[in-house]
């Protein structure tokens, strides 16, 4: 039990797994959301660093979250997330596939940690590729409610220039996203990667 809760804590590192701690219930429908136009998957690759997410309950002690993005030869995303665990002080990956659902709309991702599990939805809504990263995921979980996750993920460790996050938060609050559910994860004590 302890380990499943692990296990599913480091899946939501950088925010890749729908169906878990550390979502927002909200009432109503998933909002109509844009994605980021003609998104180019090889210029996203690489390692984002986790700068703030939904509020999480629960994090099992995990800090200083990255993933490392890396395009296999079959067209699919081999996904690496890390997370620095305070209790045994080092650094512990969960290795996970990602894959473009419909050629048309290449910025909606879907990605599994385990094989045989649902896809969760990582959605691409804005990315400039070399700063900054709005990934959503919103599941109609039954006609009253829906489930969400959203992620600023960067590709430095620090945090989002000012101007960036403003324009972020216009465009999430045009959809009817609540930026207050962000937590801003401190980064002060993470070591070196
Ligand atoms: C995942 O990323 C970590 C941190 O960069 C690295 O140490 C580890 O070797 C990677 N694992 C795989 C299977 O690529
Ligand atoms: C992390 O630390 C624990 C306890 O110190 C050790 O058992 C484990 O092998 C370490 N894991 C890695 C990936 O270094």
């Amino acid at each position: 039990m302890w380990k499943n809760t692990f296990i599913v804590s480091l899946a939501t590192i950088a925010g890749l797994l729908p169906v878990c701690e550390g979502q927002v219930t909200d009432f109503g429908c998933c909002p109509n959301v844009k994605v980021q136009e003609n998104f180019d998957i090889k210029r996203y690759m690489g390692r984002w660093f986790e700068e703030r997410k939904f509020y999480a309950e629960f994090q099992a002690g995990v800090t200083c979250s990255f993933a490392e993005y890396t395009l296999q030869g079959d067209g699919t995303v081999k996904v690496n997330n890390t997370g620095y665990r305070e209790m045994t002080g080092n650094y512990t990956s969960i290795i996970g596939q990602a894959q473009i659902l419909d050629p048309r709309e290449p910025a909606k991702l879907g990605v599994r940690f385990f094989p045989g599990t649902p896809l969760g939805n990582y959605w691409v809504l804005e990315t400039d590729y070399d700063q900054y990263s709005i990934v959503y995921s919103c599941t109609q979980t039954s006609r009253f409610f829906n489930s969400q996750f959203c992620w600023i993920l960067t590709r430095r460790p620090g945090p989002v220039p000012a101007s960036v996050l403003d324009r972020i938060y216009s465009l999430l609050k045009g959809y009817e996203i609540n930026p207050d559910y962000f937590k801003v994860n401190d980064r002060t004590r993470c070591p070196r990667v």
